[in-house]
């Protein structure tokens, strides 16, 4: 048996499950415009948001938690749209009020369920104590996020290989839903 071939094979059937899952939000033009705007370090909020999610589905599959509220809700935790660097806020701060904002506007385009509602307002756990998360995909998604905020800030070569994926995720939408 060709070990690296089924390796491939599996990797690619997890990366169609996983497109077809996100399918209608990774379409979304307003979800592309994530792309405009800087996350940590040189990656823009949508590669950001791609790379917990997709980290997260396959985590959440491994864990038999719900995997596909983990991969939508990871998508859509840092949905808000401008530089999170030149807006202020009056008495309180982006960090407490952002996973609010990415829910308003999740539930203004998509349908939420409870568990994804409850991962993207708590994602800030535990920078944001207060926001206790309710299920385990919720703290899944919120550890997840602070690995991948630190790789991104921390490994520069990071940044290509999540642009190639996002590449690659453009790529197989055109092959595969059109
Ligand atoms: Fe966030
Ligand atoms: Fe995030």
């Amino acid at each position: 048996m060709n070990y690296r071939k089924t390796n491939q094979g599996f990797k690619q059937k997890l990366f169609q499950e996983y497109l077809e899952i996100i399918k209608d939000l990774i379409e979304d033009e307003t979800i592309l415009e994530m792309d405009n705007y800087r996350q940590h370090g040189q990656v823009s909020t949508l590669v950001h948001s791609i790379y917990v999610s997709y980290s997260a589905f396959k985590i959440a599959k491994k864990l038999k938690l719900d995997y596909v509220s983990v991969a939508r809700a990871g998508l859509l935790h840092d949905f808000y749209l401008y530089d999170w660097r030149k807006v202020k806020y009056e008495g309180t701060t982006h960090r407490k009020m952002h996973p609010k904002i990415a829910l308003e506007k999740s539930k203004a385009k998509f349908t939420i369920n409870q568990k994804e509602e409850d991962i993207i307002l708590k994602h800030m756990f535990p920078v944001v104590l207060r926001t206790i998360p309710k299920y385990k995909e919720s703290l899944l998604v919120s550890l997840v996020d602070k690995y991948c905020a630190i790789m991104e800030v921390l490994s520069p070569k990071k940044k290509y290989k999540l642009r190639s994926f996002h590449l690659k995720i453009q790529r197989q939408q055109a092959l595969l839903f059109q």
